[in-house]
Parts: structure tokens; C-alpha cells; sequence
């Protein structure tokens, strides 16, 4: 039985939680009065009569600015009651949101089925900080996606893919998804996202975040799009440092926290690309539409099946897609040996975006690159699997 307070002006949204919470939850709903507004943690907590708070439920129908502002007292007193705020999701309410600890934001629309996930993932969230300290080698409840986004050759487009899908993760999921930079020697993502963290990586695996899911979480970078960013190290040489092992440790904390977690990284199969496979729930193969990278990642998924390390999921994004490069898509996929899933044409965009530091998927532009982009989101996206699929047709276009 979880416990759950709801504070709302809104009867018809009340009610929707109501059903929400009374299937497999099997939980209790108590209304809070919104006016006046509860001053703080200790006005709610009085009222509670039987099992203590799992879940917050803030709007929809309540100011906004007060809401957040409970929700940053909430996360400082009681960082065990998971907070949820009921709201259009605006990209200031969103950064706003992040900063102040709320566990999820829930459109004020959401049917009862999506008020039902929401409410699980924040009991499970809940029950996660209750059980406090993780003894460091004790394998951790996973339950978000551990995309890993690679390539055995270099300057493919990964961290242009993995940026994108990141950002484009969370236009369904905001806040639910965090971008992890394991090209730890050169890792770009920070600065290709004009973002200047105040910590990376190397904090991440150290000491009390390594054992705290929460102190981790605090070591990210909120970036304005509703995704956060685990920094790759400021300095190369740190890189040395981070063993394999704390790589997968860090990847299975942020998957007990997060919906998705998507991983930048470097070219081959190093260290810490081979810890992350161990994790991953899914691979985004990025290859170029030359010899060396096609070459490049038949020998790699080669070398990973024989040592049985492919994760279940498996997308391939062929990048570069040019008429002019003297090969056929059909030519890529017989090399390879598996299809090719996106096709992104080489396009003037993406270096543009690249240099200003805006993703594609960020600035919604609308040409071809950006569509192969929203095509590989949709394929993580659980409303378009749904979706009946239309008939793809085959051919390189260039912009
Ligand atoms: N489809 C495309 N068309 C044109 N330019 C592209 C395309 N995809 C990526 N680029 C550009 O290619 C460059 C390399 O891309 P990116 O940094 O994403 O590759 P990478 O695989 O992460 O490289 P590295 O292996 O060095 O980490 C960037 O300047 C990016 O803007
Ligand atoms: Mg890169």
C-alpha cells in the first residue's frame, strides 16, 4: 500500500489520480488543501494518518512558483518523498523543475494509464532513497534504457547522434533523460552544448556519489532542452583514473533514476565502450558511407557476437548518406551484414549546429537530417510503436 498527496484545484485531474492509483498500486489518495498554500514540508506531513508519504503530487491549478518552491524544501528535508508537478511542460518549467528536485513533470492532460506509470516510477524512486546507502558492489534495480550510441571509427557522427537523441528523448520524456559523455579522454559534449559544468565524470565516480544515487544525480549539468549531462573529465589525463568497472557502476545507478540513459563514446573498443556494452539495453551504430567505417563496423559487431557482449537492442544510422559517395545503401547493408535503420544524408545543418552549439532536434529544424533524427527518437518512443509503419522507401538524398 503507497501513500499518496495530491494538491490540486482541479477535481477532474484529483479523480484521474484517484484511478491511477487505485489498480496495481493499490495506494491511498489524500487531498491537501491548495489555499491556503502549505508553507512547507511540516503543514502536509501533519495531516498524515496511516502510512508515511511516498509521492507528491503538485497541481494542476496551483501557482507554479510556489509549487517549485515546496519542491526544493521537499527535496533538501525529504529527498526519501518523490515530488511530482503537474504542468505544460515549457522549457523554463522544465529547467526550473530539474533544479528544484522534482522527480517527473505529467502534463495536466495525462489519462489515468500515464498518471499510473508516473506514480510507479515514483514509488520505486522513493523506495530507492528510503533503502539510503547502496553497498558499492550490490547490483542495482535497472530499470531505464542504457542506450549506448558507437562506432569503431572516429568522426562518424556520434556525438551528433547522441545529443540529438537525447534531446529528442525528451520532448516525451523530460527530465527522464540523461546524456552520458564516456569519450573520457576528448569528450565534447559539454562544450557542444554550450554548457559549462560545475562537475564531470571524474566526481561522479568518486566516493559518496558512487554510493548515493542522489549524490550523483547532483553532479550533472542541467541543460535547458529538459535533459541532464554527465560531463565527460576537463582534463584528458584524468581519463587514466576511471576504471571499466566504475563506468558500469555509474551507468547502473543513473538507470535506477532515469528513463533513459543515452552514452556518448569514443571510437573503438576500449575499456570503458566494452563496460558500457555490458550495460546497455540498446546500440545505436553509427557508420559513415565510406570503406573504412563500413569495414570498421562489420569487424566490430564481429568481434562483440563472438565474445556475446551485443546488447538486445540494435539500431543502425548510417551517416554521411551521399548519392555521390559511389555505394548503395543495400551495398552498406551486405557488408555489415544487418539493415540499416536511419538514413542521415550529409547535410549543411548539422556542422551549423554543431558550431553554435544548438542540436538539430533543439532549434526543430525541418530538413532531411533532422527527419532521420526524429525517425531513430521514434524508435525508442513507446506512442509510435503503436503506430502501423509506413512503407520506407530506400534512397540516399542529399540536401
Ligand atoms: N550528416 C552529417 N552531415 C554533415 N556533417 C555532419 C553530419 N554528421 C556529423 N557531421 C559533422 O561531422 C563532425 C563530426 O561529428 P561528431 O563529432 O558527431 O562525430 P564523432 O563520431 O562523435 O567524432 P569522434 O569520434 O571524434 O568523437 C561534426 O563537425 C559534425 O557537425
Ligand atoms: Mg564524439
Amino acid at each position: 500500500m503507497s501513500r499518496f498527496n495530491v494538491v490540486t484545484t482541479v477535481p477532474e485531474f484529483e479523480r484521474k489520480l484517484r484511478t491511477a492509483a487505485g489498480g496495481t498500486l493499490t495506494g491511498n489518495v489524500q487531498s491537501i488543501p491548495s489555499v491556503p498554500f502549505p508553507a512547507g514540508p511540516e503543514e502536509i506531513l501533519a495531516r498524515q494518518t496511516g502510512e508515511p508519504l511516498e509521492v507528491l503530487v503538485l497541481g494542476p491549478g496551483i501557482p507554479v512558483d510556489k509549487a517549485i518552491k515546496l519542491a526544493s524544501v521537499f527535496d533538501l528535508m525529504y529527498p526519501e518523498i518523490s515530488v511530482i508537478l503537474v504542468h505544460e511542460t515549457t522549457e523554463k518549467v522544465a529547467v526550473q523543475a530539474m533544479r528544484s528536485g522534482v522527480r517527473d513533470l505529467l502534463s495536466p492532460d495525462a489519462d489515468a494509464d500515464a498518471i499510473r506509470v508516473m506514480l510507479e516510477r515514483a514509488c520505486l524512486a522513493a523506495a530507492s532513497r528510503r533503502r539510503g546507502l547502496v553497498p558499492p558492489n550490490e547490483p542495482e534495480r535497472q530499470t531505464g534504457r542504457i542506450i549506448s550510441v558507437m562506432s569503431p571509427k572516429g568522426g562518424v557522427g556520434k556525438t551528433t547522434v547522441a545529443t540529438n537523441l537525447a534531446i529528442g528523448l525528451a520532448k516525451f520524456a523530460p527530465m527522464s533523460v540523461v546524456l552520458v559523455d564516456f569519450d573520457v579522454q576528448f569528450g565534447d559534449v559539454a562544450s557542444g552544448l554550450q554548457l559549462n559544468p560545475e562537475h564531470n565524470l571524474s566526481d561522479a565516480v568518486g566516493g559518496s556519489a558512487a554510493n548515493d544515487s542522489m549524490v550523483l544525480k547532483a553532479y550533472l549539468t542541467v541543460h535547458p532542452a529538459g535533459i541532464y549531462v554527465l560531463a565527460a573529465p576537463s582534463n584528458p589525463a584524468d581519463s587514466e583514473h576511471i576504471s571499466g568497472e566504475q563506468v558500469g557502476h555509474v551507468l547502473a545507478q543513473l538507470a535506477s533514476e532515469f528513463a533513459f540513459v543515452v552514452v556518448d563514446t569514443s571510437p573503438g573498443l576500449g575499456e570503458h565502450v566494452l563496460a558500457t556494452l555490458e550495460q546497455a539495453t540498446d546500440v545505436v551504430w553509427v557508420c559513415g558511407m565510406d570503406i573504412p567505417s563500413i569495414k570498421g563496423l562489420r569487424a566490430g559487431l564481429g568481434v562483440l557476437h563472438e565474445i556475446n557482449l551485443l546488447p538486445p537492442g540494435r539500431h543502425v544510422v548510417l551517416n554521411f548518406a551521399d548519392k555521390y559517395s559511389g555505394l548503395r545503401v543495400q551495398d552498406v547493408e551486405e557488408t555489415i551484414g544487418v539493415p540499416v535503420d536511419v538514413i542521415l544524408p550529409r547535410s549543411k545543418t548539422i556542422p551549423l549546429s554543431t558550431n553554435r552549439g544548438v542540436p538539430l532536434l533543439q532549434d526543430n529544424v525541418r530538413d532531411a537530417a533532422a527527419k532521420g533524427l526524429r525517425k531513430l527518437v521514434a524508435r525508442f518512443d513507446p506512442a509510435s510503436q503503436s503506430k502501423p509503419h509506413k512503407q520506407v522507401h530506400r534512397r540516399v538524398v542529399i540536401s
